[in-house]
């Protein structure tokens, strides 16, 4: 069994990984527009946890895909991600001066800069994504890809969850309200990650274990927004890199207010489990993403 030194080993190796595939897709610094594209590698680049792509390179390791052909899935999902999280610190937004350990892209940039900055990543997430040797040589697979991507990201995805949650702001909201602005805003992307590999011939998967993996994505998805409320409760801003008790200070609701803190960890012990039992079947080649699983719930910053 890992132990958290090495899942943040395997981290580290991702991260180095996933930056490889970033930086040859984003056009050069200062490369006109200087400031758009200075923008994107600003936020793209740094402290960045890369546990989505943990997530798809770890799937990758339970259905024996090799790495190069999960590239392009794990960088694309990580573009959409970045872009979120600039869009996620606007002043109309969350308003938040701190991301990854430095001033959010907006602070640094300016207010148009950090949207544009955010519509140019998610554009060429989905540009990169279909120029991909896997997605070329196979036409269905990219429409596949596409298709899967975009609905995560969309009105019905992260976008839409992103709505809700500022819509939420300074309300008391439902158990369930809560449970699905966090599987919209969060768990989308996460799911869409997990399931974009799966869909490499490699993986090979049957309908039973499609609907497991599927259904283990669901749960870790939702788990990682719960653990991102607890944190902003009980983390540390330099840990975070990002300033803690910023829920509170907007009245945010989240699973800490909604339900509680000690709630809110048996909550998410709970869901964890749950997760693990529907990749039980991936025996001993699941043990990466198992070890992941648990370090996402697990994890101070
Ligand atoms: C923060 O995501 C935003 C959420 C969706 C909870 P991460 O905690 O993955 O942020 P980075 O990528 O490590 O900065
Ligand atoms: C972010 O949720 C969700 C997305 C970016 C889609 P939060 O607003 O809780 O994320 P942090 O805490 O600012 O990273
Ligand atoms: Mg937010
Ligand atoms: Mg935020
Ligand atoms: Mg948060």
């Amino acid at each position: 069994m890992m132990n958290k030194a090495e899942i943040e080993k395997f981290l580290e190796k991702i991260n180095l990984r996933v930056d490889k595939t970033l930086n040859n897709w984003l056009p050069p610094k200062n490369t006109e527009p200087g400031i758009l594209h200075n923008a994107m590698r600003y936020s793209v680049f740094g402290d960045g946890k890369r546990i989505r792509p943990g997530l798809i390179y770890s799937v990758g390791s339970a259905f024996n895909i090799p790495y190069e052909k999960l590239d392009s899935v794990a960088a694309a999902i990580e573009l959409i991600h970045v872009y979120s999280l600039i869009h996620d610190d606007l002043p109309a937004m969350d308003n938040d001066d701190l991301r990854r350990g430095k001033p959010t892209c907006h602070k640094a940039f300016g207010e148009a800069n950090a949207i544009l900055a955010g519509d140019a990543l998610q554009a060429l997430a989905f540009n990169k994504l279909c120029a991909s040797a896997e997605a070329k040589k196979n036409g269905g697979l990219c429409t596949q890809w596409v298709k899967m991507l975009g609905d995560a990201a969309g009105s019905q995805g992260m976008a839409g969850g992103q709505v809700l949650d500022l819509a939420a702001v300074g309300k008391n909201i439902s158990k369930n309200d809560v449970e699905k602005i966090h599987r919209l805003k969060t768990g989308s992307l996460i799911h869409a990650g997990i399931m974009m590999a799966t869909l490499l011939d490699d993986a090979n998967l049957s309908r039973k274990e499609n609907d497991e993996i599927s259904q283990f994505a669901l749960d870790i998805g939702l788990a990682f927004q719960i653990k991102d409320d607890i944190l902003d409760v009980e983390g540390s801003s330099a840990d975070l890199g990002k300033l803690k008790g910023s829920d509170a200070a907007r009245g945010h609701p989240t699973y800490v207010t909604v339900f509680g803190i000690e709630v809110a960890k048996d909550i998410l012990e709970k869901l964890l489990e749950k997760a693990l039992q529907h990749i039980d079947f991936l025996e001993e080649s699941g043990e990466q993403l198992r070890n992941l699983s648990k370090y996402i719930v697990r994890r101070a910053y």
